[in-house]
């Protein structure tokens, strides 16, 4: 029986609930597909913070090189708040993904049928589904960019550096025509090109790279554009390649359109099959502890980390089946509505689990 080793990173607030319940479904999964997964937990963010000082300890990073996949709740809260951006739970989010050279973030973001109404957007606008792709760069840009403050003539400023190289643009580049030329064949680069020179660098490179998929159809969209057309029509999109702060900003407007940011899950890529699998929303250190939160993002991303890491996609769709069946039966209370059970975080994860 093949094994696998998964190192969990529950993070903070919401985020042992969550994983607590995706980690139930892929053993369910496991016993049903006739596999086995070891756990081993490290520390991240606040929760790493409190206990080393040390938002990614170095042993968190030696740990998740040593495993097939990383499991991740979410980070930060109000606690940490006030630390120095350097030292902050964020941080260490940031620099696993750096530390584990994972550059290839993908977010999709899908409709289930039984959530239509949750959308904000019209059901005619909908139509039958909406499947995005959302493939944001993870690694560059500015998030990882140079930063700092300075004080001139008394007069304080701070700045961050929007900065791409060529491999770093043509390596995700590849990933979105990749993508696309599995899916609906289409590729919408987002960039601000009108006004950035590094968007210029992106699109002249992008474009380069899109001469190797003839059948795949490229266009460019500024990204404040996009941001409307997401709401105006969503179904004009197939896979949206975007740098790491557009991608951060658009992919939480697809998640709503889906109906809840609660919903949607991703994968962080990098050279290999190994990736990084967490739901794309934060810690949501308000109700951490209530039962209110929605495991599904967590759950569905278990189903990407079959789907992209393990290999078993069968097992991935038994998942997202379960999930869609789920939804029909009951719901948590960030997707409720009228009529409809509401059930806890834990009671969302057991019903999952027993429609697997
Ligand atoms: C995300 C989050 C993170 C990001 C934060 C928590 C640093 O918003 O994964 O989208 O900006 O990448
Ligand atoms: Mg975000």
């Amino acid at each position: 029986m093949k094994t696998f080793q998964i190192t969990l990173l529950k993070g903070d607030g919401i985020g042992p609930e969550i994983v607590d319940q995706a980690v139930k479904v892929l053993n369910k999964t496991a016993e049903k597909f006739h596999f086995s997964v070891t756990y081993d937990e490290a520390l991240l963010g606040g929760a790493a913070i409190d206990a080393t000082g040390q938002a990614l300890p170095s042993e968190t990073v030696e740990k998740c090189k040593a495993s097939d996949a990383v499991l991740l709740g979410a980070v930060g809260g109000p606690k940490w708040d006030s630390l120095p951006g350097n030292q902050r739970p964020e941080a260490g989010l940031l620099g696993i993904r750096g530390a584990l050279g994972l550059f290839a973030n993908l977010r999709p973001a899908v409709i289930f049928e039984a959530l239509k109404e949750a959308s904000p957007i019209k059901p005619e606008i909908i139509g039958d589904a909406l499947d995005i792709m959302v493939v944001r760069e993870l690694t560059g840009g500015i998030y990882f960019g140079q930063r700092g403050r300075d004080t001139k003539d008394g007069v304080e400023s701070a700045y961050d550096t929007e900065r791409y190289s060529v491999p770093e643009v043509e390596r995700i580049a590849r990933i979105g025509f990749e993508m696309a030329s599995k899916r609906n064949k289409k590729l919408c680069s987002v960039d601000k090109a009108n006004v950035l020179e590094s968007s210029r660098l992106w699109r002249a490179t992008v474009a380069r790279i899109g001469e190797e998929y003839p059948d795949v159809e490229l266009t460019n969209m500024y990204v404040d554009n996009c941001a409307m057309q997401l709401v105006r029509n969503p179904k004009q999109f197939d896979v949206i390649l975007t740098s790491n702060i557009f991608g951060d900003i658009l992919s939480d407007e697809a998640s709503m359109i889906s109906g809840s940011i609660g919903m949607l899950a991703s994968a962080s890529l990098g050279k290999n099959q190994f990736g990084l699998y967490e739901p794309i929303h934060g810690s949501a250190p308000d109700i951490a502890g209530t039962g209110l939160a929605n495991p599904l993002a967590t759950i569905l991303s278990v189903a990407m980390m079959l789907k992209y890491t393990l290999n078993i996609p069968e097992a991935a769709q038994a998942i997202e089946d379960a999930v869609a069946k789920a939804l029909t039966k009951a719901r948590t209370a960030d997707i409720h509505t009228e009529g409809m059970k509401k059930v806890t975080c834990e009671e969302m994860g057991d019903l999952v689990c027993e429609l697997l």
